[in-house]
Formats: C-alpha cells, sequence, structure tokens
C-alpha cells in the first residue's frame, strides 16, 4: 500500500494521480491519500505529489529506523512515542506541504496514521523535484515546496495529465501551439519527449532553447560525448537535463490558420496558455474585462475550431489546455469554451482554479477534451 501528499490544490494532483491507474483508492483527509498501484515507478513523475512513499505496520517500520538519529514527525505526541519505541534521539516537528534538509539527508520522515485497523506508518522516501521547476522557470526562488510551484510544475502537471487519457509511445511528440518562451517544449525534452512549438511570434522560443543548450543544461545520458560529460558538474547542481536524443522544433503558426505542419503528424497535443491578461487588478473596470473576456474567447473559439479539424484528420485523442478566468468576475470565458467544445469534442472537462494570481486578478483552469471517434 503507498500513500501520497497531495498539493495544495489536491484536485488537480488526484486528476494527475489518476496515470498510476490506482486500486483501492482510499481518502485519509483532504491532503493524503492511500492506494495500491502496479506501476508504482510513476509516481517518481508526478509533479503534484508533495511526498510519498509506503505504508508499514509496526513490525515493518522497525528495521527501517534501526541507526536512525533523527526522524521528523508532523505531531509532536507521535515524536514522543516514536522515540520511546524505537530508541531515537531526537524528532522534529515537520510540515505536511515542505520538505526538510536535515531530515532528508540524515533522517527519515514518518507519518503516523490511524485507521480502523490500527495504528499504521507512513514512510516518506519521496518528494517533489523543485530543482528542475526552478531551472525551466528562469531559476526563481524554489525556498519551500509552496514557492518553488511555479507554471513550469503546471506544465508538467498537464502532461501527466495528458499520459493518463493517451496510450503514449516514447517516440511520440508533445506539442504547444502557443509556446511562448518554450517552457513546455522543453519541458517535454527534459521530460524525454520529442517536443513541438509554435506561436505567431516563435523567435522567444527559439531564443530560450538555444540559450539553454549553451548553458550546458544539456545530457544526453545515453552519449558517450566528452564534452557533455564534461557538462555533469555543472548539470549536478539542477536536475534539469535537456536530452539530445530527442527534438525540439519550432515553428510560426497562427493557430487561427489550419494546423497543415508535416512534422505534426503523431503529435498529441499539450497547451500551456494563450494569454492571461493584459493585467487585471482591482483597478481595472468591468467594461475592460468583458473586452478582454471576448478576445480570449474569440481566440480559443477559432482555435478550438481550426484545431478540431486536423484532429479529425490524425485521429489523435486529447488535448490540454488552459484557459484564464478573471477573479471576482463571472466565468464565462470558461462556460463559453465548455459550450463550444461540447459541439466539437466528445468530452470536455473542466478542472477549475488550479493556479491564481490574486494580485493580478488573474487565473488558470485546466480543460481537458477528448475527440471524438
Ligand atoms: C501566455 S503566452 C504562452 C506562454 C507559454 N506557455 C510559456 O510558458 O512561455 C501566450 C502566447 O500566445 C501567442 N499567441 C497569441 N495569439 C496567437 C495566435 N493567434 N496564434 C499563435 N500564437 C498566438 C503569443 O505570441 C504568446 O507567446
Amino acid at each position: 500500500m503507498y500513500f501520497a501528499i497531495l498539493w495544495k490544490h489536491t484536485h488537480i494532483s488526484m486528476e494527475e494521480l489518476r496515470y498510476l491507474q490506482p486500486t483501492s483508492f482510499r481518502t485519509y483527509n483532504e491532503q493524503i491519500v492511500f492506494f495500491d498501484t502496479e506501476y508504482p515507478q510513476r509516481i517518481e513523475q508526478l509533479a503534484g505529489i508533495v511526498k510519498r512513499w509506503t505504508i508499514l505496520n509496526y513490525n515493518e517500520l522497525k528495521p527501517e529506523l534501526e541507526n536512525c538519529p533523527i526522524i521528523g514527525v508532523h505531531d509532536a505526541k507521535h515524536g514522543q512515542q516514536l522515540k520511546k519505541h524505537f530508541g531515537i534521539k531526537r524528532f522534529k516537528l515537520l510540515d505536511l506541504l515542505r520538505s526538510d534538509r536535515e531530515i532528508k539527508k540524515k533522517g527519515k520522515e514518518i507519518l503516523v496514521f490511524q485507521t480502523k485497523e490500527g495504528q499504521s506508518y507512513g514512510l516518506v522516501t519521496g518528494y517533489q523535484n523543485i530543482k528542475r521547476y526552478e531551472v525551466i522557470d528562469f531559476g526563481k526562488p524554489a525556498r519551500s515546496m509552496k514557492v518553488g510551484m511555479m507554471p513550469a510544475k503546471l506544465t508538467h502537471i498537464m502532461i501527466n495529465i495528458w499520459l493518463t487519457y493517451t496510450a503514449i509511445d516514447t517516440m511520440s511528440n508533445i506539442y504547444d501551439p502557443f509556446c511562448g518562451l518554450g517552457t513546455t517544449v522543453l519541458m517535454a525534452n527534459a521530460l524525454g519527449y520529442h517536443a513541438i512549438g509554435s506561436d505567431i511570434q516563435p523567435e522567444h522560443a527559439q531564443k530560450n532553447i538555444n540559450r539553454r543548450k549553451k548553458q550546458g543544461h544539456c545530457e544526453d545520458k545515453h552519449s558517450e560525448d566528452a564534452a557533455i560529460q564534461n557538462n555533469i558538474n555543472k548539470l549536478a547542481t539542477c536536475n534539469l537535463q535537456l536530452c539530445t536524443k530527442k527534438n525540439m522544433y519550432i515553428f510560426q503558426h497562427d493557430v487561427t490558420k489550419p494546423f497543415t505542419e508535416p512534422k505534426l503528424q503523431n503529435a498529441p497535443l499539450i497547451v500551456t496558455e494563450w494569454r492571461l491578461g493584459p493585467m487585471v487588478t482591482q483597478k481595472t473596470d468591468s467594461t475592460q474585462i468583458a473586452e478582454y473576456s471576448r478576445q480570449v474567447e474569440e481566440l480559443y473559439s477559432a482555435f478550438l475550431t481550426s484545431i478540431h479539424a486536423y484532429y479529425q484528420k490524425t485521429q489523435l485523442p486529447t488535448i490540454v489546455i488552459t484557459i484564464p478566468y478573471y477573479i471576482k468576475q463571472e466565468n464565462i470565458i470558461a462556460e463559453h469554451m465548455d459550450k463550444q467544445a461540447t459541439k466539437l469534442w466528445r468530452e470536455s472537462k473542466i478542472i477549475k482554479e488550479i493556479y491564481s494570481r490574486p494580485k493580478q486578478y488573474v487565473g488558470r483552469q485546466i480543460m481537458i477534451l477528448t475527440a471524438k471517434t
């Protein structure tokens, strides 16, 4: 039996968790879930899972704690109890949603669960990989897990959600038709996929990708290339390792026009977003916001129609996109998109309010569309 601590946006972590095809699924409380899975190795790649690993009973925990100098717990009572029973020198109180350097380095983190069967213990051995996002997001500080959860993480989650709906083979491409600075393309490459990006202004992504390559954030795990080996020390400080065996291809395209690029064949699709703004704050008046909503709707509607025509030809199954919402305003974009999508696609699902910037009064929702077959 495994457990996972979900990210603060529990509904998006739950959607991502489906990639493990969990069985015997049980929620313990809002943030913690228990499950079994035939794919435990996949849990490593879930970005919306903060901490994870196995559930043990008292006897199974005992050998795990032999010679352990310090344990991390979430309740002092449990700390006292475990210290006494297992002869541990010290315990430290931890936050469920953060990792702790000292415990990660020298000790063990243990969650104590009261279940119907009695007391059981969750031994944490897996933590989410914040460094990966830090690098893609231009080194934004990641002092804590909460701070590190920026859009590159969101992109990673969207790729995982897309994997849940798609029978993936590793030769597939991931495509972002609003690629902007190239976050999706870089993330997809780092995860080992061929990646394609297009944008009405593709030069930003191209420049950014070239820069990353030059900075030496680039390793081919299968290559003997000495130049690449020289970069390993630099790479040790970050976890983004671009994969030189996988292509990153950028081209110019306006999404309202037909999708004809031959390289798009066999490219399932993931989009981060068209745009969230222009900046909407407390001071933006409602007529202006209505105008922004109208512009977003108009572009997305045209996009949905042109991408649908392309999907009918290629029979690709699913797309995952973000759509904006303006905080404290009516959710008209989501409603409009949903109406439009149900005409064209077999199924549409919106995961609400996954990421927001309250000061800018703007947030993102994720929309998952499944093609009609
Ligand atoms: C918010 S940015 C996307 C950012 C991107 N997700 C990233 O992480 O860098 C939106 C992008 O949509 C592009 N865009 C706007 N209208 C477009 C259109 N009609 N066709 C294609 N791209 C368009 C813009 O040039 C911009 O780069």
